[in-house]
């Protein structure tokens, strides 16, 4: 891992302090890296996922179908995580995620992620929250 790795990770951090150092060291062994340009579709409604990301450099889109109509419910900025609703629920994913900028990620797969969450009920909890009041926000949204 270099230090950028780390760096990010540590913004990543509710997520990563709630796992113990041989948690972390696995999901990080883990980790996939990749660099996706303006426009990339990382995630899309409606379609299985098995990654969970950390966004490391640049800015994305989150949006819904509204009634046929593309709604933004927020935006995604570097040091924060995303995809962990379907990784939890193992149901869909509940919005698109666009890239804005060109962007950098870490990724993480769903079998490393399940492994290391099976020990670390607390991180399974961060993750839920984040994903809760994630929905909330984009009910929120949805009803302006
Ligand atoms: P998932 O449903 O797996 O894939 C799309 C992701 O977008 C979702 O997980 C969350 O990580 C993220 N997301 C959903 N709604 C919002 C929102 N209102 N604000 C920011 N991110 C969101």
């Amino acid at each position: 891992m270099s230090d950028l790795d780390l760096s990010v990770l540590a913004k990543a951090s509710r997520l990563f302090e709630a796992l113990d150092p041989e948690g972390r060291k696995e999901l990080l062994a883990r980790a996939g890296r990749q660099k996706f340009p303006a426009g990339h579709v990382l995630c899309r409604e409606g379609e299985s996922g098995d990654v969970l990301y950390v966004l490391a450099k640049g800015q994305a889109r989150v949006s819904v179908d509204d009634l046929g109509t593309d709604k933004e419910v927020g935006q995604l900025t570097a040091g924060q995580l995303f995809g962990e609703q379907a990784m939890l629920s193992g149901s869909k994913r509940q919005a698109t995620v666009t890239a804005l900028t060109e962007l950098e990620v870490v990724s993480f797969p769903r079998a490393a992620v399940d492994a290391v969450l099976a020990k670390n009920p607390s991180a399974r909890s961060v993750l839920a929250q984040v994903g809760l009041s994630r929905s909330e926000a984009s009910m929120q949204k949805l009803m302006e």
